[in-house]
């Protein structure tokens, strides 16, 4: 079975069986433009073998990984065995300096470059992906015994899932105005945060702050209107109910526990929700009942 090959925060493993029993029973191409690590992507392609599916995300760097698994198998496998060899071999300090020398150095060649966002990425603290103002990849190292860099079975199952997938660097918007009536949408985007402090939205450089949000409610509310099918997933905030209110949306609250959480008592499951739109794309009146959230 495919499974994601890298670590991603707010990745969607356990979330996945749920959406892929909400998805609606037929439909033509699937859109996920919060790609992240592909969770969901990877089993409902499962359970649904040869997908028609758009893939995008705005992280340049996570979708040139997922080219490089799927049309580079190959020399990527060879990249990532001579790159964890050269890593495995050292001792604990010796790591640590050939992750920060890594690091430093972004790669022009495709291939290469994906390397070593995979090594980042199993190797660093956490499998966090954060950035600085000027892009530049800084995670700390972390602290594994003996990190699994390269899963040759892991990657090959991802590269058959992914054979026939298109895969885009893509704000959501676009993404989402590629999707036609028949498709369907599973939207994940970085949450509203719970509070202040909890804040995780440094996918990319740029953040996902309220007004990102809003468009992004807009973005749903226009594939409602077209009669796309699609479900989201958020915090379960006010903000959130809020933003969502007026229209003949169903939201359910799901128990997820998180996998990236840098505090132990952030481990404990916390409340998210599931915003579907089925029963609004039934009614071709679509109206919003709140002339406050109107566009
Ligand atoms: C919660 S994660 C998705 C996790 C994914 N469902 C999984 O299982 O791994 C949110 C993703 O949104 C991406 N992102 C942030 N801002 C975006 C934007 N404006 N348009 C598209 N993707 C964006 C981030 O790079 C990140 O991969």
């Amino acid at each position: 079975m495919a499974k994601p090959f890298v670590k991603w925060a707010g990745g969607k493993a356990k979330l996945a069986p749920r959406i892929v029993a909400e998805a609606p029973a037929s439909f033509s191409r699937y859109h996920e433009p919060f790609l992240g690590a592909g969770a969901v992507f990877f089993a409902l392609e499962e359970a649904r073998p040869g997908l028609q599916a758009c893939l995008s995300d705005a992280n340049q760097e996570l979708i040139a990984a997922f080219r490089a698994v799927r049309d580079n198998l190959d020399g990527l496998v060879a990249a990532l065995a001579d790159i964890s060899g050269r890593y495995l071999a050292l001792d604990d300090e010796g790591r640590r300096r050939f992750y920060l020398d890594v690091r430093a150095r972004p790669l022009l060649d495709p291939v290469a470059a994906a390397a070593r966002f995979i090594f980042l990425n199993k190797t660093g603290y956490n499998g966090l992906y954060r950035v600085n103002a000027s892009g530049g990849f800084n995670v700390p190292h972390g602290r594994y015994v003996n990190p699994r860099v390269l899963d040759r079975e892991g990657l090959l199952a991802a590269s058959k899932a992914l054979a026939h997938a298109d895969l885009q660097v893509l704000d959501f918007a676009a993404a989402c105005e590629r999707a036609e009536p028949g498709d369907f949408v599973y939207l994940d985007p970085p949450y509203h945060p719970l509070s202040a402090t909890a804040s995780f939205t440094a996918y990319t450089s740029g953040d996902f702050g309220p007004a990102d949000q809003e468009r992004l409610r807009d973005a749903f509310d226009d594939l409602t209107r077209r009669g796309v099918s699609a479900l989201l997933s958020n915090s379960d905030h006010p903000a959130i109910h809020e933003l969502y209110a007026g229209r003949a949306y169903d939201i359910q609250a799901v128990q997820m526990s998180r996998a990236i959480n840098s505090k132990g008592s952030g481990r404990a499951p916390i409340s998210e929700l599931l915003i579907s739109n089925a029963r609004a794309i039934h009614d071709s009146r679509f109206t919003i009942h709140d002339s406050q959230t109107a566009p």
